[in-house]
């Protein structure tokens, strides 16, 4: 039975996914790497990991290792780690010659946003990415969000040896599963931006679009990707015929940052319930500012010809209900 590798185990999506993999494919034996050291046990009896590898993303010489190793390697950990994406490749590059392997890295919508408007506002005329149209994947470069691993992924692919698999999702919510009550990348910078400005801000009218989709929504699609490179005895189609892009509601970032301000303000992260308009400078650093400012468009043709759906709550629904829980 192929081995999987999967890296990023304790994040939101890893936390769900190796749970899925015990229950839809008990079959396939999965080494994670992890750095956290305390939750050994619940990864090996309520998780079903076969071997548990100590270790964090700069151990060059032992994801190189590890990566030699396994038939599939499952990459939800970073999207933005350029060297971890390189040990990755150079491991699965020794493996035999003629040997099967896969990658399935999981990269993010980040990317696909339209940087000719920064003003918060949404503009008709803003592209529309489509996973079907390789002349659009083929546009994927390192300037992007996560455009570094994109490209070390996609130039690995090229030679036909391995075959990678990109899973670009929109922004993720949801609780993880597991221990660690991992935010995820959206929540996260959401909140820490908002202890940052002690409020929750969007940018100018806050009309730009936000796509975003349940955790629930992301696990079965990855299943499913994992499914087709299990079946391919070799890799179909171009690197760029193999890139899926999945989404859920398109929301306008000013509904959303009040949605996420009243959430807060009930968890003592902040003080006020009401989100704030800002400049692009008065947004700060960092990610979530860059997102903000543009609108992320784009459709799952390729995605939902493989089986993707999504049928599950949207963002300021799930914020909401989490509120009155609260
Ligand atoms: N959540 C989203 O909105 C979203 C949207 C699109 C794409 N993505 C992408 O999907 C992937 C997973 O996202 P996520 O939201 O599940 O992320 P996450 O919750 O932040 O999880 C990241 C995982 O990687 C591990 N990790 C990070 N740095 C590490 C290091 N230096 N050494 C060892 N382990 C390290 C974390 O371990 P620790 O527990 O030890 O920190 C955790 O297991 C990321 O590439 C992300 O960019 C996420
Ligand atoms: C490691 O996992 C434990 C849960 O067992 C958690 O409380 C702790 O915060 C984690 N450590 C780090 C550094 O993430």
């Amino acid at each position: 039975m192929p081995s999987i590798l999967l890296i990023g185990v304790t994040g939101l999506i890893g936390s769900h996914l190796v749970l899925a993999l015990k229950e839809k494919h008990p079959e396939l034996p999965v080494t994670v790497l992890v750095r956290n050291k305390t939750i050994d046990t619940y990864l090996s009896e309520t998780a079903a990991v076969k071997r548990i590898v100590h270790g964090s993303f700069d151990e060059k010489d032992k994801i190189v290792a590890l990566a030699k190793e396994h038939d599939i390697v499952i990459n939800v950990g970073s999207s933005w780690d350029v060297p971890l994406s390189e040990s990755i490749v150079e491991g699965l590059k020794q493996q035999p010659e003629g040997k099967k392997r896969t990658l399935i890295h999981m990269s993010g919508t980040g990317n696909f946003v339209d940087k000719r408007w920064v003003d918060g506002a949404t503009h008709a005329e803003a592209k529309v990415w489509d996973d079907n149209n390789p002349e659009d994947m083929k546009l994927i470069n390192p300037t992007m969000l996560n455009g570094g691993p994109d490209t070390v992924v996609l130039n690995h692919g090229k030679d036909g040896k391995t075959g990678t698999y990109i899973i670009y999702p929109s922004g993720v919510y949801g609780e993880a599963a597991g221990p660690i009550p991992a935010h995820g990348v959206i929540q996260f910078v959401y909140r820490e931006k908002a202890k940052e400005l002690g409020f929750v801000p969007y940018i100018g009218e806050g009309t730009a679009v936000f796509n975003s989709l349940h955790i629930k929504a992301v696990i079965p699609f990855v299943l499913q990707v994992l499914d087709l490179a299990l079946k391919d005895a070799t890799p179909q189609g171009s690197v760029y015929e193999r890139c899926f892009l999945i989404g859920g509601t398109e929301t306008k970032y000013k509904d959303i940052a009040e949605a996420f301000a009243e959430v807060l303000y009930n968890e003592g992260v902040i003080a006020s319930p009401v989100a704030k308009s800002v400049d692009r400078k008065g947004a700060g650093e960092g990610e979530l500012p860059m997102l903000m400012s543009s609108d992320m468009r784009f459709v799952s043709n390729r995605a939902k010809k493989l089986g993707y759906k999504n049928e599950e709550v949207s963002l300021v629904e799930y914020l909401r209900s989490k509120k009155s829980t609260k």
